[in-house]
């Protein structure tokens, strides 16, 4: 194990969960940690030394798109029974382990998929003890367990399943072939629970606030009494990194706001606001509006767009970060999914990079200080949230480095059409606040494509923007739903952008998912 990841982990008891490439595996391990007990991810072709380094006290075998007779398929780490701890197999991991121990794995005639009714078999045995002989679950495989391994009692089935769970309660291993950690699942959690706390013995020991301590020490270990800089983007990752980092070492950190005018409409004040205002913190805005404008001139491409604001922001952060005495270090807002997506839960140190424009390059001459990158992102809201960050924040939706900039579509982005788009989106998140739907949205925000159509205003004829409205629901961003926002607030978004702003004769609504179309239009 990396120093890194050792001192990361501390003495907190862990359960390790592999994944074999299941697309609920990071859910495992959230909910999981929703138990009260630390959870990490890690690939199952892990090295076992690796895994026995960590002394995890239990271990969950993720779901996996393969078919365990394939050649190739990821086959059932064996040695890790020699680690002797309890182990459960979930979908794909059930499967790999039943046929390493002996039982029968094939192709059902049928797949299951979705809502499946379950019904238990020996009492539930140890893992499904005490939960009702009848309940729903949620599946998604195609092969099913049809025999046991020698030693092990079926503890359930369902109408495609005849094995749908398994266990040796005496060898301490476990198998179920549905998704416990969907909410789908009514009993999935009290499952996690029992095999967590019951079967695994972790005592009740995580939550995200705990980091909060940790960290502090650690950050005053790492930096010393050197100068570090963090750059704020008004999200919630940089907004908590910073102020964790801030409760460790004072006035030690200064943050850095690029106001590159590509910000939601008073995004800036509201940053200067929480930061130097409420919590104290050592805030440079930097009005960089004029520069980004006239580098954007005449730029129509959205890979160029995004290229020289890139290139922009770093230059205007090196400029302050220079005139800063003595500043070694850089707080990064790194998250474990961040982690996890990079391949480098092993410990390795990362930058994010997918996407992230108004991030920084890595061969800036810094240390770097990630004091999230254990956790996923609902648990820095609630860290954020204990240190007192403001709920505009803590809240705040995903919104792109280059900003405004890449929701002018088709064209360049100058000053009046930034006005407009500024206050059409201002009016949007209002609307969608004021309906109580802000938090429930993955994103919701206003795009300009670059074309004029013909209106009537008045007794006169219009020629102008149509303003685009693009809402949708999303677990990752990965794929997307368009929302179905009530005809009401629709209503009365397109009639207060239309008679509020000049410029804009008509709203139109995205009703497009993810895939095929992006969430943002360029
Ligand atoms: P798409 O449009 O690819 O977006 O469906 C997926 C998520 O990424 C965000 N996004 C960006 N974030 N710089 C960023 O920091 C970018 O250039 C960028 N482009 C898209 C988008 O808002 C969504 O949450």
């Amino acid at each position: 194990m990396t120093e890194r990841a050792e001192a990361e982990q501390g003495a907190r008891e862990l359960v390790l969960v592999l994944d074999f490439g299941g697309q609920y595996s990071q859910l495992i391990a959230r909910r999981i940690r929703e138990c009260g007990v630390f959870a990490e991810l890690l690939p199952y072709d892990v090295d076992v030394d690796e895994v026995r380094a960590r002394a995890p006290a239990g271990l969950v075998l993720s779901g996996g798109p393969a078919s365990v007779y394939e050649e190739g398929a990821p086959a059932f780490p064996e040695e890790l029974l020699e680690l002797d701890v309890p182990v459960l197999g979930i979908c794909y991991g059930m499967q790999a382990m039943v046929r390493e121990l002996g039982g029968r794995v094939e192709a059902a005639e049928q797949g299951e998929f979705g809502r499946t009714p379950l019904s238990l078999a020996n009492g539930g045995g140890r893992l499904l003890a005490e939960l009702p002989a009848e309940q729903s679950c949620w599946m998604s495989h195609r092969d099913s367990v049809f025999e046991p391994p020698p030693g092990f009692s079926p503890l359930a089935s369902t109408p495609g399943s005849p094995v749908a769970a398994v266990e040796s309660a005496e060898r301490d291993l476990y198998g179920i072939q549905f998704h416990p950690e969907v909410v789908h699942t009514p009993h999935g959690t009290a499952i996690l629970t029992r095999f967590v706390r019951d079967i695994v013995g972790c005592a009740e020991t995580w939550a995200p606030g705990s980091v909060i301590d940790d960290q502090v020490d650690r950050i005053r270990e790492q930096v010393g009494s050197a100068g570090v800089i963090c750059g704020l983007s008004g999200g919630v990752d940089s907004a908590a990194a910073a102020a964790l980092v801030y409760k460790a070492i004072g006035t030690q950190l200064t943050c850095v706001l690029v106001d590159h005018g590509l910000l939601r409409k008073a995004e800036a004040t509201k940053v200067v606001e929480a930061f130097r205002e409420q919590l104290g913190v050592p805030l440079i805005c930097v009005d960089a509006r004029d520069r980004f404008l006239a580098r954007l001139t005449g730029v129509t491409d959205p890979e160029a767009k995004r290229k020289i604001i890139g290139e922009e922001f770093i230059r205007v952060f090196e400029e302050e970060a220079e005139r800063l005495p003595d500043v070694k270090f850089l707080v990064q807002g790194t998250l474990y999914s961040d982690v996890i997506e990079s391949g480098g839960a092993a410990g390795a140190a990362t930058i994010k990079s997918h996407h992230n424009v108004g991030g920084l390059p890595e061969d800036l001459d810094f240390e770097l200080v990630e004091p999230l990158r254990l956790l996923f992102k609902d648990e820095v809201r609630t860290v954020a949230t204990e240190l007192g960050l403001p709920e505009s924040i803590v809240w705040r939706q995903p919104f792109p480095g280059p900003g405004l900039a890449i929701r002018i579509v088709g064209g360049e982005v100058t000053e009046e059409r930034l006005g407009i788009l500024r206050e059409a989106d201002a009016v949007l998140q209002e609307e969608v606040r004021a309906a109580g739907l802000y938090r429930e949205l993955w994103q919701s925000f206003c795009v300009l494509p670059v074309v004029r159509s013909v209106g009537v205003q008045g007794d006169g004829r219009t020629y102008a923007y149509p303003i685009v409205i693009r809402a949708v629901t999303s677990e990752d961003a990965m794929t997307a739903d368009w929302a179905r926002l009530p005809y009401d607030l629709l209503e009365r978004v397109s009639s207060r952008i239309i008679n509020e702003i000049e410029g804009v004769n008509r709203v139109a609504l995205d009703v497009s998912s993810k895939p095929p179309a992006t969430i943002e239009w360029e």
